[in-house]
């Protein structure tokens, strides 16, 4: 039953969310708002806050207010759920009018006919005239478990077999036609099946009915895509392509929790795809720009969802078109991150081609909003000159002015133009763009967000070792005070390994199988002047260089670093430790002057 709007807003305004937790919860004050252990996921201690109006658990991201905390913790439907705190409210539910009887009894019939037409298209798909379209899937890698988790069909080749099909079953035309499966010729006069020569993917709603279908054709016909038009189950703006899974997201504690992140995807395959790799989260708009429909839908289930658009122009064009339609309504529990993958691949052809761990190491490099709304604009600067740098200017102030919540709106106002006038106007950038002359590489390096940089930074101090291996004794304890991710550590592991050995580390890295991590981090690392150092045969230099990168990750663990090899050197005052004084100190003094293309001098 459909409830009207203004009847749910005043049962939620009568039932502070705090008065129905406290009956299943023990709460405990934190501030002027609560917290609990959630009931979502085994804990110890309390992640879950409880807001005026919504709750949040920042351990597993469930997320919602009065009327989901009771439909997921009673274990009630939305009717029962409603009808029972109706009654705790002391309110009473409205009756149906009649028209909205009707429509609901229409939207039964609807359902009932999407539901047949669906087993029809099952069984198709698994009878011997589909096999080519069953060979075409597996050879894109979908198993046959995938195609019955996500219910793909095929239309036929046809048409008629539908029609009859459903007449069978007791629908009539007009049914047929408003569930959206023929061609509309006029009001209530309908053509053949829409759907032929297709492979049916169904749409379906929240509670996993289905709405609607995409067909894609086989092969390379035009248009790739058609999809269901508009009906009375079917408002495209508002739905998401596998959106009904994410309630039963796998959240177990043993995996990666990137696999359990939300994901907003642009395809269908890519959906599918990233399922059957084990990333649960992705959803998909369908075939129209990202809706703030569809993005609240995505906020009640999760704080943070990442965009993840193909790695072509429409791609990035579509993501920043997500980041305006976010921006007005952001709040600090409801953002947005984005990653990006390599040209022209989606994430479909990505995973098939780079595998999972590349996929998790995509899901890694997440940007920030703050960080892709500057970074965008930044991209659409002409040239460097005062005419485009107020032009950016008054871009950031706009966006950052696009964001209602005044609070967030202020604290991006000051993120944005912090990086501008650190990118324009700090002395580091101006040294920067006298000595280098290549405009690309600048606008390259520019665009690379912190958190990459710092990935590229800690790949740097890990293939000088691997160059280097004798400098390892000298670097060793900072080395292992690094924070790095999984699939560095692995290397920091085999290059502690080396430590005093005098095996060859390039066998070692062949005998562990990661020669090929090995070369990607060297991709990564991307240092012009590797090839030569390794004509440098002082490696106090090379040191320097290495405290170098290391002060850039943590410059206050590197004054330590110079403390303690200044103590070490008063107590023994030999050469070795003055040379390794020495290059601590040059790193840092080196930092402070803002340099960090030491290496474009020095080789
Ligand atoms: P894509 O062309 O990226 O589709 O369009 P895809 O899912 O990766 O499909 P494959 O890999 O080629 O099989 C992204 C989405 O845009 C919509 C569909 O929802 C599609 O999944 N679309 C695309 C249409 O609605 N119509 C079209 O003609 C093409
Ligand atoms: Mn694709």
């Amino acid at each position: 039953m459909a409830f009207d709007q203004q009847f749910l807003d005043e049962l939620r305004q009568r039932l502070p969310l705090q008065s129905i937790v406290s009956k299943k919860l023990k709460l405990i004050r934190s501030g002027r708002n609560w917290k609990a252990c959630c009931p979502f996921h085994g804990e110890k201690t309390p992640s879950l806050y409880i807001y005026d109006d919504h709750y949040h658990c920042y351990g597993c991201q469930a997320h919602g207010d009065v009327i989901s905390f009771y439909m997921e913790t009673e274990g009630k439907n939305f009717n029962e759920t409603i009808r029972e705190l109706a009654a705790l409210a002391g309110l009473e539910v409205p009756e149906q009018t009649l028209q909205q009887k009707q429509s609901q009894e229409r939207n039964n019939v609807l359902y009932d006919v999407l539901t047949c037409a669906h087993r029809y298209y099952i069984e198709l798909l698994r009878s011997n005239k589909a096999n080519v379209v069953r060979n075409y899937l597996y050879q894109r890698g979908i198993t046959d478990q995938t195609f019955a988790e996500f219910g793909l069909g095929w239309s036929g080749d046809g048409r008629g077999g539908l029609i009859s099909h459903l007449k069978q079953n007791g629908y009539g035309l007009k049914e047929i036609g408003q569930a959206g499966l023929l061609r509309k010729i006029n009001e209530n006069e309908w053509g053949g099946e829409l759907f032929f020569k297709r492979i049916m993917y169904p749409i379906m709603n929240r509670r996993g009915q289905i709405i609607a279908f995409g067909g894609r054709v086989m092969g390379d016909g035009q248009p790739k895509y058609l999809n269901s038009p508009e009906t009375p189950l079917f408002v495209k703006r508002k739905m998401l392509f596998g959106f009904h899974r994410l309630s039963a997201l796998n959240k177990s504690k043993d995996s990666d929790p990137l696999y359990h992140q939300v994901l907003v995807v642009e395809g269908y395959m890519d959906v599918i795809a990233l399922h059957q790799a084990g990333f649960g989260g992705a959803v998909a708009p369908l075939g129209t720009a990202l809706t703030q429909e569809q993005l609240t839908l995505l906020w009640r289930v999760t704080r943070q969802p990442l965009i993840c658009f193909d790695g072509d122009d429409a791609g990035r064009r579509a993501s920043l078109h997500a980041a305006e339609e976010a921006l007005p309504l952001l709040t600090s529990n409801q953002t947005l991150g984005f990653v990006y993958l390599d040209n022209q691949e989606d994430p479909d052809s990505f995973i098939r081609k780079k595998g999972k761990e590349a996929f998790l190491e995509v899901l890694r490099n997440k940007l920030n909003l703050s960080d892709v709304l500057y970074e965008l604009s930044l991209e659409a600067m002409v040239d460097n000159t005062p005419e485009q740098r107020a032009v950016l200017k008054s871009r950031l102030l706009s966006l950052s002015k696009t964001i209602k919540d005044s609070n967030l709106s202020q604290e991006y106002r000051k993120t944005l133009l912090d990086r501008f006038y650190q990118d324009f106007y700090s002395k580091t950038i101006q040294n920067k763009s006298k000595r280098q002359h290549s405009q690309t590489r600048h606008a390259s390096r520019l665009v690379l967000s912190q958190h990459q940089v710092k990935y590229k930074r800690l790949c740097i101090l890990l293939i000088i070792l691997i160059y280097f291996p004798n400098i390892i004794q000298n670097v060793e304890e900072a080395l292992c005070k690094l924070p790095l991710p999984k699939e560095l550590a692995k290397i920091r592991e085999i290059i502690i390994e080396m430590n005093g050995l005098c095996d060859n580390i390039n066998d070692l890295i062949e005998k562990n199988g990661l020669t090929f991590l090995v070369q990607k981090i060297k991709e990564q690392a991307d240092l012009p002047g590797l090839e030569q150092m390794k004509n440098v045969h002082d490696l106090h230099v090379i040191e320097k260089q290495w405290w170098h990168f290391y002060g850039w990750i943590n410059i206050h663990e590197l004054e330590e670093q110079v403390l303690h090899a200044q103590q070490a050197w008063l107590l023994h005052p030999d050469q070795e430790n003055q040379q390794a004084y020495i290059a601590r100190l040059n790193a840092l003094e080196k930092l402070k002057c803002g340099e960090d293309d030491i290496f474009d001098e020095e080789f």
